[in-house]
């Protein structure tokens, strides 16, 4: 398994280019499949989940090809409903498959995606959202089965705004028959850009981005050409990684508005922090302060896949933080390998009180999912001494050959990838 080797303590500078938004690219491209014809994304960052999420779009039947950061995607030849099982386990998100096959094929079969490290992960509020639509859905053991001759619309009110499920009912009800509302909807970005890509296709969705979307079915979509929106949470990481190495970085390819929670808590540390149309500029030439309270919560508050690494930050700043979980019951796995580097972090439920230390020190950490790898190469790069990543293929899901983004940037980072034994 690959590795990252970091020797760390080298101020991040200079300019990058925030890639594609994954979280949005991967329920476009799922829904993709509601129109007949060739759709073409750009944008579509180089990705593991993006792989996995092609694998199953071909595997259904259709003609898939990723160059350039453009996806071309033919789905007239789709002709099968069921997700295999192993490409599922691959990627959980694939449930949001689960909405545009039952409105193309009238039925699908999809499995339990299972939890994984950040928490159980459950799926309740999509079948919920799809049953109200009509889905017959059954579940035997870990196969889900879903059945519905016609979609009709339907008033759904989430108890959770779940992003997933938010998305999974949007592209089922754009071809349903009549209004749907979604009630205490998601309000996340690429739930805005979803809705822009169905509305480039013919849908009529209004609302995304508040808590109240409203879809008025139509009778059929047209595949059209659609950029995806910048990766918020990678522009995030960027910016974390550039105070907490106390460096100065250009950002290019951003959307500001899409990271108003995390710029007031930098700026709340001490970061300085400029914003010129698409571009943030972070600088950090003194060690940042404490944040007295940050809390995970639904966007537009601060989110909880830049947790991780803004504790980091914080691991570094001059006093006691404290920051609380609310979203994901298993997303403080990276305190333990932090701690080893040197952290001053104490967990107490779904809360970490972290008190500033002068430095951390490297050592041999493992990435346990996605955004806690990612937050561990950023304590490798504001360490003193070398610092060892392991299990890397976490981060290899979400962020474009990180290794090379950094090296861009300065830092002293590269991959290693071990010679098989035979
Ligand atoms: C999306 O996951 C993102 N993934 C996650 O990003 C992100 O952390 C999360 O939204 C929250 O912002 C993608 O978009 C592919 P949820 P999703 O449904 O849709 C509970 C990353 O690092 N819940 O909003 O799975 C659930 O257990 C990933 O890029 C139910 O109880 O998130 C969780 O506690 C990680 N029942 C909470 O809601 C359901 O039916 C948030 O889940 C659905 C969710």
């Amino acid at each position: 398994m690959d590795k990252l080797v970091i020797e760390g303590g080298k101020p991040l500078s200079g300019t990058i280019v925030i890639q594609g938004a994954k979280n949005a690219a991967l329920p476009i491209l799922a829904a993709s499949l509601l129109a007949d014809g060739t759709t073409t994304l750009d944008h579509v960052p180089d990705l593991l989940d993006i792989d996995v999420m092609l694998n199953i779009l071909r595997e259904l039947g259709c003609r898939a090809e990723h160059t350039g950061g453009t996806v071309v995607l033919d789905t007239e030849t789709a002709h099968i409903s069921h997700v295999p099982e192993a490409l599922m386990r691959q990627m959980r998100s694939s449930i949001f498959l689960m909405g545009p096959l039952l409105a193309r094929f009238g039925e699908t079969q999809v499995y339990q995606p299972g939890g994984c490290a950040i928490g159980e992960r459950k799926i309740d509020l999509h079948l919920e959202g799809l049953q109200a639509l009509g889905a017959e859905i059954e579940e035997l053991g870990n196969r889900i089965i879903c059945r519905a001759d016609k979609l009709r619309g339907a008033d759904i009110h989430l108890s959770f705004p779940s992003v997933g499920a938010t998305e999974n009912i949007m592209m089922a009800a754009a071809l349903a028959e009549g209004r749907t509302t979604i009630s205490n909807a998601a309000r996340e970005p690429e739930i805005q850009d979803l809705q822009g890509f169905l509305n480039a296709m013919g849908a009529k969705i209004m609302g995304a981005g508040t808590d109240t979307i409203t879809i008025d079915g139509v009778q059929s979509l047209t595949p059209c050409r659609y950029k995806i929106i910048p990766d918020r949470i990678v522009a995030g990481t960027v910016m974390v990684a550039a105070a907490a190495t106390r460096g100065q970085v250009t950002l290019q390819n951003t959307q500001p508005a899409h990271l108003s929670s995390l710029i007031h808590v930098l700026r709340r540390a001490g970061v300085q922090i400029v914003i010129d149309g698409d571009i943030i500029k972070v600088g950090c030439a003194a060690r940042p302060r404490a944040v007295e309270r940050i809390v995970t919560s639904p966007y537009p508050a601060f989110p909880t896949d830049l947790q991780s690494q803004v504790m980091v930050l914080l691991t570094l700043a001059d006093g006691v933080s404290v920051l609380k979980e609310t979203i994901f019951e298993g997303r403080l796995k990276h305190v333990d390998e932090l701690s080893r580097m040197g952290a001053d972090i104490r967990v107490d439920m779904n809360a970490a009180f972290i008190r500033g230390v002068p430095r951390l020190y490297g050592a041999t950490v493992e990435a346990t999912d996605l955004r806690a790898g990612a937050a561990l190469v950023i304590a490798g790069l504001a360490a003193q001494g070398r610092t060892v990543v392991e299990q890397i293929h976490h981060i290899d899901r979400g962020y474009e050959k990180i290794e090379t983004m950094l090296s861009r940037l300065g830092a002293r980072i590269s991959r290693y990838t071990p010679v098989p034994n035979n």
